[in-house]
């Protein structure tokens, strides 16, 4: 259909988007008949300022239906570069000329960006026949002809008159200063949490972005395995993502056997000729070696595209420019995708689970516990799996062990991958609630107490099990791998590392217990509760920290300071189970 109206559509050329941090969006639903895209939103997160317990938990879907709907919704959907200057009425009427569009939102990211759902797949094609390659006089074009395109006004001055601009809204999280101010107004602590889950969360439009950027690369993967799937993993998925974070990529290509299977009928068996390595490890190294080779010549805004292809896991870094997202695509990983899905049962079973990881990571995060650079550090994952296994301690328990997860599932939940056994039940109403109903505020400082004084010399965190475990190894840290139950998660934690966090939990524990005997004014200046929690060491934490140990000890503290006393700096690890906190000022 030939492009008339606003502007021009072009497919958008490799040399001209540049990198951005900044995402800005508005999000309009036209309802669509047939489509399942509404729903979806509500199905994955839970209302804001969601309290304690288990009240959302059988509105959920299975994780693999909502990765299914989410992949169905972006292959129906295109993002386009515009003009700061478009006229949101023209383009959406420009673009209706190729069919009814079900949703649509516009963010910032160095540059105006749109993304288009449209009702059905078959618009895409009416969409892209109209457009055409760009011929530039001072470059060559590669002509890649994706859904990534890239909009030009026809008569810009005609546009800018009618003062109609697309609208859009600011989707990161609040600078530090407004949290901060935002915390500290806090009626409680338990609502200081659940304004950080909710400010941090990923957003509808944010997730779309993730699903329609995975979508993209699929498209440039499939030019070498036709049928092939690009699933996102971690925390785009499993309920525990931040705004910001990394966007993990997995290239399945197992879909690919899956399609044809029912066509084998009969006394033939036709396969493929096929090349043979020596390794599953090789055949993955060389599959991403030519995928990054593939980004990095003809994906339009993929930039960086790095090769690691050494690592445990092998894996194609990149950034993907307009959408913002650092990318991470791994293959033969499978094991990580059921991760995710396993994560996203127990962020879904109960809304305290994931206010409490948020709590937990930004905290690790505010006090260089973690880090985005690879190395001795705690990782999200590991923090995550260590949360799951205190809520898991709690009497009653908030949340079941793997083991008890397993016996619920039904034989169409069994799975096995790499040999290893990944089977759970899937069907989160098939999960009996837990009876705990102790508050978030209550749970933060016993998890700060609990690990403050964990036995990680001796003991290793088990969440198949859900108790602790001798550890099998000298490992400073040791969390069992769920799924490959031989692996240590955390084994890269350096003993200097776990310390400071057993420093930082004991320090934590003990200002939410000052906090609980003061009573600070809510209104009052002064961080306080998981402000002060999230306070970076400096003059302000001395200050706050020195000012609050001003006030009457109770025995129960006094004993603990002098336990601690009694010890040698460097004993934690060497005085499990004992309740101590730390003397530093
Ligand atoms: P972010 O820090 O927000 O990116 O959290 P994340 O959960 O996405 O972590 P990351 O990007 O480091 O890893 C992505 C996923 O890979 C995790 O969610 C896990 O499913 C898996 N993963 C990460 N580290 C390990 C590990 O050490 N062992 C295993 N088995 N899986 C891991
Ligand atoms: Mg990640």
């Amino acid at each position: 259909m030939a492009a008339r109206g606003v502007g021009r559509l072009t497919c958008l050329p490799l040399c001209s988007q540049r990198s951005s941090r900044v995402l800005r969006s508005i999000s309009r639903h036209l309802s669509c008949p047939g489509t399942v895209a509404a729903k979806v939103r509500n199905e994955e997160q839970p209302p804001r300022g969601a309290k304690t317990g288990f009240e959302d938990r059988t509105l959920k879907k299975r994780f693999s239906e909502v990765q299914k709907e989410r992949r169905e919704q972006a292959q129906r959907t295109v993002l386009i570069h515009c003009p700061n200057n478009i006229n949101e009425k023209k383009f959406l009427k420009y673009l209706s000329q190729h069919g009814p569009i079900n949703n649509h939102f516009f963010y910032e990211s160095i540059g105006l960006y749109a993304v288009v759902e449209f009702c059905q797949k078959d618009s895409i094609n009416s969409l892209q026949n109209g457009t055409h390659t760009p011929s530039l006089s001072t470059e060559a074009t590669i002509p890649f002809k994706s859904r990534f395109l890239n909009l030009k006004l026809k008569n810009p001055s005609n546009q800018i008159s009618e003062q109609s601009f697309a609208h859009t809204n600011n989707q990161f999280p609040p600078s530090s200063k407004k949290l901060f101010e935002l915390l500290n107004y806090a009626e409680s602590i338990d609502d200081q949490l659940n304004i950080l889950l909710t400010t941090f969360q990923l957003t509808e439009e944010n997730i779309r972005l993730r699903h329609l950027t995975c979508s993209l690369i699929e498209d440039i993967a499939a030019a070498y395995f036709p049928g092939c799937v690009i699933w996102p993993f971690g925390s785009s998925v499993n309920t525990f993502g931040k705004l910001g974070c990394d966007l993990d990529m997995f290239l399945d290509l197992d879909e690919v056997g899956k399609l044809n299977v029912h066509k084998n009928a009969g006394n033939f068996l036709m396969e493929f000729q096929v090349k043979n390595v020596p390794s599953e490890r090789i055949a993955t190294q060389k599959i991403l070696s030519v995928i990054g080779e593939c980004l990095d010549n003809f994906g339009p805004g993929c930039v960086g595209v790095q090769k690691i292809l050494n690592a445990r896991c092998p894996l194609v870094r990149f950034s993907h420019q307009a959408s913002g997202f650092q990318c991470d695509l791994t293959a033969n990983n499978s094991i990580a995708l059921k991760s995710s899905e396993l994560l996203y049962i127990y962020g879904s079973l109960d809304s305290r689970v994931r206010a409490l990881v948020f709590s937990v990571r930004c905290w690790a995060r505010a006090h260089s516990l973690t880090s985005s650079i690879p190395g001795a550090w705690i990782t999200n994952f590991s923090l995550t799996v260590m949360v799951i296994f205190f809520l898991q301690r709690r009497s009653p328990p908030i949340l079941p062990t793997l083991d008890s997860l397993k016996s619920l599932a039904d034989a169409e939940d069994r799975c096995i991958l790499e040999g290893n056994n990944c089977t759970f039940i899937r069907d989160l109403k098939k999960i009996k609630p837990s009876g705990n109903t102790e508050t978030l505020e209550l749970l933060l400082k016993e998890f700060f107490e609990y690990y403050g004084n964990f036995a990680f010399n001796k003991n290793s965190i088990n969440i198949r099990q859900g108790k602790e475990q001798n550890k099998p190894d000298s490992s400073p840290l040791y969390i069992q791998n769920p799924f490959e139950t031989s692996l240590n998660i955390s084994k890269n934690v350096s003993p200097n590392q776990l310390q400071k966090f057993v420093e930082l939990a004991r320090d934590s524990a003990w200002i939410l217990e000052q906090e609980e005997k003061n009573q600070p004014s809510p209104s009052s200046r002064q961080p306080w509760g998981l402000a002060a929690l999230l306070l970076p060491p400096g003059p302000h934490h001395t200050s706050l920290s020195r000012k609050k140990r001003k006030k009457p000890m109770s025995e129960k503290v006094k004993g603990l300071l002098a336990t601690i006393k009694s010890n040698s700096a460097d004993s934690f690890a060497a005085t499990p189970g004992k309740r101590t906190v730390s003397t530093k000022a």
